[in-house]
């Protein structure tokens, strides 16, 4: 008797069984082409790399073990990752980079698309091995469930080509918003590269952020591998860092998302959302007015919940205006404290993966109407 079922359609029909992850022996990489990207000019973290601070190390696993048993109790089967010691070089034929990252934040690696979970091709060269600790469970998975598909996108070689040299080299944040609203992001168009956090699946549909860590020809590869499904590019100028959709654009339940006010998604795109009666709605201001200390994401981290089901979500515990508006939106809201964790890779939903949820693969986007589907390059 299988005793794992994989499948997942969307972020809020009833978790069943998710993965969570961890922060042992996560590193600060050295500076690469794509992580100039990522790191705010004036970011604690520029000019440190290495492993992070034991006592730091430890606070994240006790709020993400606690996370865990919030999940538990409620039922929810949790799998956790094997963490490698990410204190190693990455060596491939193509380049060299001093450490590894980590794997707090599962959902930038894995992408679950019914009963398939597919590794990503990710554009950090810190993060080209990111995938082996979750090596243990797929494999548990794979034998465990018999309609399990166990995948992985082209494994990108990441040489200079992969990244526009000198892209940010003194670059004001006028400058990045400009860039980033005309589409001009410092990975180039050379491979297909994506990261699985900047994918937000909705059944048949799945819109993606054209950003710094996705392009044009991931989201091409994305739809020639789901032939069943329609890939959409989305993006949102007002972000000059625009990694990973959800600090940004939030899907709560069927018919309702909410958009980060200074990142809007344009009129454009609001259209396929219009046409189906989605609602769009502004999220509630982040109670804080700076991350914690080095940590990559912005404020708008208060958005990056981890829906449980149409009624029920988890939301950081000190975010006190998402959580009123949650409230107020007819959810049942569990505060979890969770900024301990945010160094390490994100909140909530940046911390798990889904495994099963129930539900199957819906069409919410019946009317389909031009401004975002991917069409084959050339
Ligand atoms: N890139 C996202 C943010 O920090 C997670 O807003």
């Amino acid at each position: 008797m299988s005793t794992t079922k994989v499948s997942s359609w969307n972020d809020f029909d009833p978790l069943r069984h998710v993965i969570v992850g961890r922060a042992d022996h996560t590193c600060i990489p050295p500076s690469e082409p794509a992580t100039e990207a990522k790191v705010p000019q004036d970011s604690d973290m520029r000019g440190m790399w290495g492993p992070r601070p034991l006592e730091t190390v430890e606070k994240a696993n006790e709020q993400l073990d606690f996370l865990v048993g919030i999940l538990e109790k409620r039922g929810i089967r949790v799998d956790r990752p094997t963490p490698l010691q990410w204190n190693q070089a990455t060596v491939t034929p193509d380049f060299t980079t001093g450490t590894m990252f980590g794997c707090m934040p599962p959902r930038d690696v894995l992408l679950t698309v019914g009963k398939e979970i597919l590794s990503a091709p990710m554009s950090f060269r810190c993060r080209y091995w990111e995938y082996l600790a979750y090596h243990p469970l797929m494999q548990r998975y794979f034998d465990e469930d018999p309609e399990f598909r166990w995948e992985q996108a082209p494994r990108p070689r990441l040489t200079d080509e992969a990244y526009q040299q000198g892209y940010f080299d003194e670059i004001t944040i006028d400058e990045r918003l400009r860039r980033t609203a005309a589409l001009d992001f410092v990975t180039t168009e050379h491979e297909p590269l994506f990261d699985a956090a900047d994918v937000l699946r909705f059944g048949k549909d799945l819109f993606c952020q054209h950003g710094l860590t996705t392009n044009r020809r991931g989201m091409e590869w994305l739809q020639r591998h789901f032939p069943g499904h329609r890939v959409h590019a989305v993006n949102f100028p007002g972000d000059p860092y625009p990694i990973h959709i959800d600090a940004t654009f939030v899907s709560l339940r069927p018919g309702l998302i909410i958009n980060n006010p200074v990142r809007r998604l344009p009129d454009e795109q609001r259209k396929i959302f219009a046409a189906n009666d989605w609602e769009i709605i502004d999220a509630a201001p982040p109670a804080h007015n700076e991350p914690p200390p080095l940590c990559y994401s912005s404020v708008w981290l208060s958005m990056n919940c981890l829906i449980l089901d149409h009624k029920t979500v988890c939301v950081e515990a000190s975010e006190h205006r998402q959580m009123e508006q949650l409230d107020k939106l007819g959810m049942e809201v569990i505060p979890v404290p969770f900024r301990d964790a945010y160094p390490f890779g994100g909140g909530l939903h940046c911390a798990t993966g889904d495994v099963l949820r129930e539900g199957s693969c819906e069409d919410y986007f019946p009317k389909q109407v031009p401004g975002t589907r991917i069409r084959p390059i050339g």
